[in-house]
């Protein structure tokens, strides 16, 4: 057993049953959603470049991959590599968890792509298409196929819903943050997908719905985190007295998940220690 909290696998789970696919969920943030949403009763379909974690990570348990760590503690979960800058795998990823666990209830978009700080005029073409590629289009498209195979499943009397997208953007979606504008780009294009997307599949009962963290201690941060000097300049920006932790944003997925949260959609909501409020004196 590795994981501190208990599964909840007695039926009592807020997501008994459940099938969800999490995309980059070998490290950070998306392991984190992956081990909470099992431990609600989920069956979860990881998926990443590869099953093992970022060993530049912070997790105590990273020499363990995730879909282990669920099946260790009694879950069912199943590994599928998936790339989200290429459509094929992306197509495959969605038909995998059909086929494995026979539908699909939940899309989580965590996989992100984040290249190390510069000022704009110092970007790349290049740049641009491996970001918009994998945080934009990669999102748009995992939605598109998982809401066709929502369509072709019926409105869960429980849930109240067909399907549920969670989308994973950035506070460098909703406000300018120095020396991140390509980043923050296909961020803002995340959260705006968001709110298309839920908008036009409202009426068939599919909610989507985006999570937007501030700094967050992960594997992506860790040249932040390992750099005093960012990190003051990270916990002056935020006005909460610590930055943020993979929990913490893992919390409020699984909220958007469960059936309390039927009427939530087409929302952009701020997991950032306050980041996005205002300037913090
Ligand atoms: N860490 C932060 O401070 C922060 C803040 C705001 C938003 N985010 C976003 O949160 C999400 C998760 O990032 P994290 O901080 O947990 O980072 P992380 O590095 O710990 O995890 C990201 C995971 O995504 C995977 N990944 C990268 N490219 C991929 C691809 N093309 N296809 C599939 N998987 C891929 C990585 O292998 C890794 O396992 C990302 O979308 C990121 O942009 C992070």
């Amino acid at each position: 057993m590795s994981q501190e909290l208990p599964y909840k696998l007695d039926g009592s789970g807020r997501l008994h049953g459940r099938v969800a696919v999490v995309t980059g969920s070998s490290s950070g943030m998306g392991r984190a959603i992956a081990l909470a949403i099992g431990r609600e009763g989920a069956h979860v379909v990881c998926s990443d470049l590869k099953a093992e974690a970022a060993q530049h990570g912070f997790e105590h348990d990273r020499a363990i991959p995730t879909h282990t760590v669920i099946a260790n503690n009694g879950g069912k979960s199943a590994f599928q590599k998936c790339d989200m800058g290429k459509t094929e795998e992306i197509w495959s990823l969605i038909d995998f968890a059909v086929k494995e666990f026979g539908k699909l209830d939940i899309l989580v978009n965590n996989a992100g792509l984040w290249l190390p700080l510069r000022d704009f005029v110092e970007e790349t073409d290049e740049m641009w298409d491996a970001m918009m590629g994998i945080n934009g289009k990669g999102c748009a498209t995992s939605m598109r196929q998982a809401i066709k195979q929502f369509l072709r499943q019926p409105v869960d009397p429980k849930s109240g819903c067909r399907g549920r997208i969670v989308n994973i953007s950035s506070s460098a979606g909703i406000v300018a943050i120095r020396r991140e504008a390509t980043y923050a780009a296909s961020k803002a294009a995340v959260s705006m997908l968001t709110k298309n997307v839920a908008l036009d599949h409202a009426k068939d009962a599919i909610n989507v719905n985006a999570v937007c963290p501030g700094v967050v201690r992960t594997a992506m941060s860790s040249t932040n985190f390992n750099d005093p000097l960012i990190i003051a300049e990270m916990k002056k920006g935020t006005p909460w007295p610590r930055l943020g932790e993979p929990n913490d944003i893992a919390n409020v997925v699984v909220f958007l998940l469960t059936d309390e949260a039927q009427w939530v959609t087409g929302q952009n909501i701020a997991v950032d220690g306050g980041f996005t409020v205002g300037i913090p004196l």
